[in-house]
């Protein structure tokens, strides 16, 4: 089911609790499509990096090559945030008259903590890549977060369009009050603190001009997102989820949440399913994981569904990864 599915799309998320196999999953399924001869980009956005930690190597902020066809990241959210505060403060001081520089920083220092923070760098970072590197990949395969993260991350990009239309909306109007005070004839004597000005014509619209190119391109870039993310023959969400009581149900809600914000969820992945005929006490365990199952299907009738056995060990490295890629096929 999987590989059949990434076949056809060009970015793949994969969603769900920590430690269910995600990153396994994720990685098995790039690797399977570079040996088929796409350009892979592999991206975790999870920030318990462990792309890293499978292929028993260093993975950066930058693409690195991991096999033939297949280039891994991994956003490093203090970095990306960093980033983010950067490029958020400089669009600021563009906006603001220079002597409000100090405010600035002060303002992108209280930020930097702030609820949501993260995600909303995080979400900048995924939508720059959608936009960058479809040209150099087939495929984008992103490795994300746990749950409840991942779909308030999804659910961003509505909020950040909102935000900046929010922006030039205030900005109309200050151009429009701000022309009908030149009519009046006294553009100078009023005070034009926030927005800056007071200095002549000429740098007041280039700053205007400026701040709107900065605004709709940055509007821009989050509506491709959305489009990309709301378009099922493109993307496709998977989420991961191990054969137990509270992850079923967690699926099931995570599935709604998705919705909602219209992305389909384009198939599902229990991980780590207990072999058959391994005695009582695992039989037992395996006849109450498809009672969970039952209740999965019962919710979900409608999504693709594939089992991955529990194997006997870790999945680290690359020879151990393509054994698991010989599962995704069976
Ligand atoms: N089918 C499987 N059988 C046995 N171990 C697995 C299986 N899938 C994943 N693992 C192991 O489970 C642990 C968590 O997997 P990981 O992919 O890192 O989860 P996540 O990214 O969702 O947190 C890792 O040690 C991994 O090797
Ligand atoms: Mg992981």
């Amino acid at each position: 089911m999987l590989l059949e599915l990434a076949r056809t799309k060009s970015i793949l998320f994969f969603g769900g609790k920590g430690g269910v196999g995600k990153t396994t999953v994720s990685a098995a399924t790039a690797l399977a499509m570079a040996k088929e001869g796409r350009r892979v980009l592999l991206v975790s956005t999870d920030p318990a990096h462990n792309l890293g930690h499978l292929f028993d190597r260093e993975i950066g902020p930058k693409p690195v090559r991991l096999a033939v066809n297949l280039d891994g990241l991994e956003m490093d959210p203090e970095q990306t945030v960093n980033e983010h505060l950067e490029e958020v403060a400089g669009s600021l001081r563009k906006l603001m008259a220079p002597h409000l520089a100090k405010e600035v920083d002060k303002h992108i220092e209280l930020s930097r903590d702030a609820p949501g923070m993260q995600e909303a760098a995080i979400m900048e970072r995924i939508a720059e890549v959608v936009e960058h590197a479809a040209k150099e990949y087939d495929l984008l395969v992103f490795d994300t977060a746990p749950s409840g993260h991942t779909a308030r991350l999804i659910a961003l990009p509505e909020m950040m369009s909102a935000w900046t239309d929010g922006l030039i909306e205030r900005r109309d109007k200050a151009e429009r009050f701000s022309a009908v005070l030149k009519n009046l004839g006294n553009d100078k004597s009023v005070g034009n603190t926030i927005f800056g000005g007071g200095d002549g014509d000429n740098p007041m619209d280039s700053r205007e001009n400026q701040i709107r190119i900065l605004l709709n391109r940055r509007r821009r870039r989050f509506s491709d997102l959305r489009n990309a993310l709301n378009d099922p023959e493109r993307t496709s969400f998977i989420i991961v989820l191990a054969a137990e009581r509270l992850p079923v149900l967690e699926t099931i809600e995570l599935n709604a949440q998705l919705e909602r914000s219209g992305v389909r969820v384009g198939g599902l992945i229990v991980n780590k399913r207990l072999p058959d005929g391994l005695g009582d006490f695992l039989t037992e365990r395996r006849t109450q994981e498809e009672v969970h199952l039952a209740t999965l299907k019962e919710a979900l009738p409608h999504l693709p569904r594939q089992d991955l056995t529990l194997v006997a060990h870790d999945v680290v490295g690359l020879e151990a990864l393509e054994r698991f890629v010989q599962a995704l096929k069976e």
